[in-house]
């Protein structure tokens, strides 16, 4: 380890100090580059660059590695529930009984929407894209809330994530049940946040909904594999939001606005429509063709990521899970065989091997989701209701540090230089 590293700018040397985690790179604190020397880094993407420091979740891209507060993302799934994920993520802890008892009666008692936020869903196309509803009811809570608006007192922070969390799969299951044209169901306290939420969305006023427990089981696991993943897109936009001092629930909103996106949230709908376009197995060759082909803009969805270059930990959890359901609801789907066969062929061809292209989380949930029984255009959804809790942790962590600054990146310009204004009548 060493504590700085020289640099050769503008003619001058620097001494820049490196800085370490508590696992993981260090990372050269060029805060004073320009300063020191008039130049910048360089590096679109972000593809070298910390933005920011934290203590919520750690990845280790080579060796497949994902913690939240230091616990694996494998045994969160296998042992723990969204809820104490939750409470994890954003307090830091895993809760003991007493906490997660209040934590969840707490996150219970703020699930229902003003009922003037139902006459805004009416506002929308009966077609709209989940997603679209999201940002847009998302963003009409900051009207709503004035007394969790005051982001410099602790308190109000917790507030409004707390009813973030709490409103989200309200708000998620009353934009499916406005697409398909049926009431929209209440919050029921008695069930889990994920039966409830299941209850929200395909339960109907005129029958008991009866929550079947793999399901739930099989769908608080997918909440809890896309509850953080440190400074990914969206969670780096509801940051960069935040650190204007912007009211939470608009920057959640810029957060599914990221989300929304086939790079980042979107790829798990994008994922399933290609499994099921390729149809059967014997049409993947000419697939994986397409995927390796420079003229082609096609790419294999649900394949690669930004981080990981191995297998995405939340892949293996995700890929048990399939089986779990589809055996479960008795549902023989054949997208399923596909995706087995897919993975298998792009695992043992060298364009991905040398890539290192592995399957991500969004390669198999589709197909868990598709078997529950949600059309394509909700998956984003799940996602950005899972991720809340990961936005709403890091937008109280960066708004708690007292080095916090507005986020402002710099460019390196391209454009004409300095050049006098040509009337209309002049310019040729
Ligand atoms: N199929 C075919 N080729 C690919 C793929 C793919 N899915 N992903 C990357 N490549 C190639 C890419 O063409 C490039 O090749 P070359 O070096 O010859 O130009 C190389 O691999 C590196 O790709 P990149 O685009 O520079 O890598 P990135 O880190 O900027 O992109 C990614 C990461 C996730 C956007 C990309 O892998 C991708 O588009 N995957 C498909 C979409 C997807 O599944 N997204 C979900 C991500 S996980 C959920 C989440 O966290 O949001």
């Amino acid at each position: 380890m060493t504590d700085s590293v020289k640099l050769n700018a503008a003619g001058k040397d620097l001494d820049l100090k490196v800085l370490s985690g508590s696992v993981g790179p260090d990372v050269i604190d060029i805060r004073k580059l320009y300063a020191q020397t008039g130049m910048f880094t360089y590096d679109p993407g972000f593809t070298s660059t910390a933005s920011c420091d934290s203590a919520i979740t750690y990845i280790d891209g080579d060796e497949g590695v994902l913690l939240h507060r230091g616990y694996p993302i494998g045994q969160l799934a296998e042992k723990s529930t969204f809820m104490e994920v939750c409470h994890l993520l954003l307090n830091g802890e895993l809760p003991t009984k007493d906490e997660l008892d209040k934590f969840s009666y707490t996150i219970s008692r703020h699930t229902m929407l003003h009922e003037q936020l139902a006459t805004f869903y009416r506002g929308f196309r009966r077609d709209a894209h989940p997603m679209a509803i999201m940002c847009g009811v998302v963003g009409a809570l900051s009207a709503f809330y004035q007394d969790s608006a005051d982001i410099t007192d602790p308190q109000q922070r917790m507030i409004a994530s707390h009813r973030l969390i709490a409103k989200m799969p309200t708000i998620a299951a009353m934009a499916y049940k406005y697409s398909i044209g049926q009431p929209f169901m209440s919050p029921k306290n008695n069930l889990s946040y994920t039966g409830n939420f299941l209850q929200m969305t395909f339960g109907v006023p005129a029958e008991e909904y009866v929550v079947n427990p793999v399901v739930e089981r099989a769908m608080d696991r997918i909440f809890i594999l896309h509850a953080d993943h440190e400074q990914n897109a969206s969670t780096s936009t509801v940051r960069l939001a935040g650190s204007s001092g912007a009211n939470p629930f608009a920057c959640i909103a810029a957060g599914i606005a990221c989300l929304w996106g086939p790079a980042h949230g979107g790829a798990n709908e994008a994922a399933l429509n290609m499994l099921r376009e390729i149809g059967t197995v014997d049409r993947i060759p000419e697939y994986i063709a397409r995927a390796k082909d420079k003229n082609d803009p096609f790419r294999l969805m649900g394949f690669g990521h930004r981080v990981y270059k191995n297998y995405d930990p939340r892949a293996t959890v995700m890929q048990q899970t399939v089986r779990e359901v589809l055996g479960e609801l008795g549902v023989t789907d054949p997208v399923f065989d596909v995706a087995i066969a897919l993975e298998e062929m792009a695992l043992s061809d060298p364009y991905f091997i040398e890539k290192k292209l592995f399957p991500n989380v969004d390669f198999y949930s589709g197909v868990i989701l598709s078997a529950i029984g949600f059309p394509t255009t909700m998956f984003t959804a799940l996602f950005a209701l899972a991720r809340t809790v990961g936005w709403v942790a890091q937008w109280n962590e960066m708004i708690s540090d007292p080095e916090q600054k507005i986020g402002r990146p710099r460019q390196l310009y391209t454009g004409p230089t300095q050049r006098d204004f040509v009337p209309l009548a002049d310019r040729t």
